[in-house]
């Protein structure tokens, strides 16, 4: 009760935010499109507001007459987790999330968040690319509200510090590490033997800064292009996790198209995944300069086998707890047999 009280406060706060972003902006009265309103955390430089940016033009060339599509940046519209309660209630259309929080929204989404699920980078995309194995998860959540439609690079995620070189996981006993807010990463955090500390990902800066937390984990764009390599000085390759975002719809919206329309989203959706995907790319080859060669970040490159044996239980617990993901289980580790890891 309480919980739909709150998402009920959000969608009319959202709402009269937007009404006055509206007001603000250039649409005219006799403009009768639809908006289409997209949400995400990150800044306008990041490979997923690009993705979307083309999304929004893919859209537009087919469908113009019928809808405009705004993509609202930097948490304008909120944090992730208010986000997805926006697009549940459809005061918003879309939004981007990382797979981490939707594991409170549907219990099929934690098998992503397991620490060292995938062998290596080529079988976490073969993975994420099979319907086989995405779509039993995708639209777990249709009853909730909302359907994943696409899946975002976000790369390998990775502890840093702000002053003390992560070599083992002995080294992260007694430091306050920011996670996402997800019960899976805090398990992980703790077997691992640090202090989890969940937060959004809008308030880790500051945060790092007044020292509330020792350290966080994240890919290398964190460093850069959320600043965070200004305050911390280590990162450390223990590549715990390889978590997708995830781009989800309202599904009465989605529902709502006609079968032509939901043609072109189609297309649109598959897009943003292809742009973003590239873009990520080279734009994680650049922070990891930018924040050597600019922020002095140090790169630490661990024996990742101790983390690995300490995060072990979550598997099997996982596969306990949640039978019918088994087979699912089972397909990511036949990519992982194919794509084994190059790590030597
Ligand atoms: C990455 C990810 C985001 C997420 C963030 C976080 O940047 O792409 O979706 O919100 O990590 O740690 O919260």
């Amino acid at each position: 009760m309480k919980k739909r009280f709150r998402a009920a406060a959000l969608a009319l706060s959202a709402t009269l935010m937007l009404g006055a972003l509206a007001g603000c902006g250039n649409s005219s009265a006799a403009d009768q499109r639809e908006i289409i309103r997209i949400g995400h955390n990150q800044s306008t430089n990041h490979p997923t507001h690009l993705a979307l940016v083309a999304f929004e033009e893919f859209i537009e060339s087919k469908l113009g007459d019928k809808y405009d599509v705004e993509v609202f940046p930097s948490e304008l519209l909120g944090s992730q987790n208010e986000m997805v309660q926006l697009t549940q209630t459809g005061a918003i259309n879309f939004c981007v999330a990382s797979n981490s929080l939707l594991e409170t929204f549907s219990d099929n989404y934690t098998l992503f968040n397991l620490p060292y699920l995938f062998a290596s980078s080529e079988a976490y995309h073969a993975s994420m690319d099979d319907e086989a194995i995405t779509g039993p998860i995708f639209e777990s959540t249709k009853q909730a509200g909302f359907e994943a439609v696409t899946w975002l690079d976000a790369g390998t995620r990775n502890f840093y510090t702000v002053d003390k070189p992560i070599e083992t996981p002995a080294d992260l006993k007694g430091l306050k590490i920011r996670v996402q807010q997800s019960p899976t990463n805090v398990q992980m955090m703790s077997l691992l033997g640090g202090s989890a500390t969940p937060m959004g990902f809008g308030d880790v800066y500051t945060a790092l800064q007044s020292k509330i937390i020792d350290g966080a984990e994240n890919n290398e764009m964190a460093l850069t292009d959320n600043g965070h390599g200004d305050v911390c000085k280590y990162y450390s390759y223990d590549m715990h996790q390889m978590i997708p975002d995830i781009l989800i719809g309202n599904i009465a919206f989605l529902d709502g198209l006609s079968e032509e329309e939901r043609a072109v989203f189609d297309e649109g959706f598959e897009l943003v995944n292809q742009v973003q995907r590239e873009e990520w790319v080279t734009a994680v080859e650049n922070a990891k300069d930018r924040a050597e060669n600019e922020q002095g970040v140090h790169f630490i490159y661990p024996d990742t086998a101790p983390f690995q044996v300490a995060c072990a239980p979550m598997h099997d617990a996982m596969l306990e707890q949640y039978p019918d993901l088994k087979p699912i289980y089972d397909a990511i580790q036949a990519y992982n047999k194919q794509y084994p890891s190059t790590e030597s």
